[in-house]
């Protein structure tokens, strides 16, 4: 397939990559504004002036407009629309899954989405719901895959296909779906039927599909979570490698008054204040806002701009390596959304594989950072230190004589080796004064660094404060403290 993806810097599974289509080539995490021609508010030109790289369009509309059907098939979609950047269509199985029903086949869409000049294709993959029970989710599968072997027998390996990944809520069919796709060669794979649960802010079940449909796509591939636009979670999605999002957010949100923040959104009714430095809210009072008979636009310029933003400042976290504090700050926004991210940590032992090694630094942000990646990671490579017979950890930080090896102990690390001192992650990374947690976790890493020498006798040493929780932690071990 002409279409082409490069990763070029990560973090955690997140990426920053070179996405080539046809002859457009965009970076990612991307963010795509959904556009439709029958009632825009911001035109693609100007979308273009605040920094989308790429548009998205539904094919359906055009191919069904009396105003722009010929229009599109005669001008193509770059010209009519005015935008020269990467233009992807959707194929109808968003009204397929809106109305039930859609007048065109899968070879029809397929051959209008490259007669007006589509950069990206979808074919007609079936949404299915989230309550859809088993029978209902691998009947429809079985059309959705049948689509995408359709579409690759009918235009060939060098057509710039998407292949939409399906299977409801059951994990196994998702990553199945996700394995096939790639197997099938699609490199550009979105994420299909997550809206429903978007809507009703079922972040933790979002995380179970997209971590279940990786595990199935190819880690070369481009992933597309297919219809997410609040920027609050775009930071959660790419940490568990989502590269595209889609926004019609930014023009339904305004249509109902709402203004869109990185951390929720917010009724432009209730503000008295707009704290964004876009030109919108810089040149208008909440008050001049509200009133303004071009609401709608003017928040939807608003919107669009913030969430281009937030794009920004998850590419510049991941090349920082502080994606995980980017996906800490947004996740707090919602008690949803911090069930979510949880969910993530619990599972994180999925994500550290892909996680990169060493980073500029790690700040400990409360009981959550101690299940990041980093310290699972450091955690592993803890067990390869040879302790030899008599082994101290000195937790408060004391040396001691008379014995083979000296460890201090950094939570929520764990314990470390002097000669660790300045390396990643105990060198860079920021603490503040211990708590329980952090140092409940700590204790896991000598744990793992004892059952990995189970020929050494560890003695551990630490202030009085910490004893009681430290002992309960390793039961089995020698847990000292220097009286005061
Ligand atoms: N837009 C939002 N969700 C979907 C989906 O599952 N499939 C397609 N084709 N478009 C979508
Ligand atoms: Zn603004």
């Amino acid at each position: 397939m002409p279409i082409s993806f490069e990763v070029l810097d990560k973090d955690i599974a997140g990426r920053i990559g070179r996405l080539k289509a046809g002859a457009k080539t965009v970076k990612t995490p991307l963010l795509l504004p959904v556009v439709n021609p029958h009632l825009q508010p911001v035109s693609p030109s100007e979308m273009k002036d605040l920094g989308a790289e790429g548009i998205i369009t539904n094919a359906y509309i055009f191919s069904r407009s009396s105003e722009f059907r010929e229009r599109a098939l005669s001008e193509g979609l770059h010209r009519l629309l005015g935008f020269d950047g990467m233009i992807m269509t959707d194929s109808g199985s968003f009204q397929l899954s809106v109305y039930g029903d859609v007048s065109i086949s899968n070879r029809e869409t397929l051959e209008f989405q490259q007669a007006i000049g589509s950069d990206i294709w979808v074919p007609l993959d079936i949404p299915t719901p989230p309550d859809a029970d088993r029978t209902r989710v691998e009947e429809e599968l079985a059309v959705t895959m049948s689509r995408l072997r359709e579409a690759v027998g009918l235009f060939g390996p060098d057509a710039p296909l998407a292949g939409p990944v399906q299977g409801g809520m059951y994990d196994d069919l998702r990553e199945a779906a996700g394995r096939e796709a790639g197997g099938l060669g699609y490199v550009f794979c979105p994420i299909g039927a997550v809206v429903p649960l978007m809507e009703s802010y079922r972040y933790p079940e979002l995380v179970r599909v997209v971590m279940a449909a990786k595990r199935g796509i190819p880690v070369s591939s481009c992933v597309h979570l297919f219809g997410a636009g609040h920027p609050a979670m775009f930071a959660l999605a790419v940490a568990m490698g989502c590269d595209v999002f889609d926004s019609a957010a930014y023009a339904l949100y305004a249509k109902d008054r709402r203004y869109l923040t990185p951390s929720g959104s917010r009724r432009v009714d209730e503000m008295a204040h707009l704290p964004c430095p876009c030109p919108v809210c810089r040149g208008h009072t909440a008050e001049e806002l509200r009133e303004s008979p071009e609401l709608e636009r003017l928040l939807s310029l608003h919107n669009l701009a913030v969430s281009l933003a937030e794009i920004s400042s998850i590419r510049q976290a991941i090349s920082d390596g502080i994606l995980w504090e980017l996906v800490d700050d947004r996740c707090r926004s919602h008690p949803r959304l911090l069930q979510a991210y949880r969910d993530l940590l619990a599972g994180s032992g999925e994500l550290e594989p892909q996680d990169r090694v060493v980073k500029r630094r790690f700040f400990y942000r409360g009981a959550e950072s101690g299940r990041r990646t980093e310290v699972l990671a450091y955690q592993q490579r803890i067990g390869r230190l040879e302790t030899g017979g008599r082994v101290l950890v000195a937790m408060d930080g004391r040396v001691r004589e008379g014995y083979d090896s000296v460890l201090f102990f950094k939570p929520p690390f764990g314990p470390y080796p002097p000669e660790l001192r300045e390396t990643f992650p105990i060198g860079q990374s920021e603490i503040p004064d211990w708590e329980e947690s952090m140092v409940v976790q700590g204790c896991e890493g000598i744990r793992r660094l004892s059952a990995a020498n189970p020929g050494s006798l560890f003695t551990i040493f630490c202030a009085p404060e910490w004893a009681g929780i430290v002992a309960r932690e390793l039961p089995s071990f020698e847990v000292c403290c220097d009286q005061p």
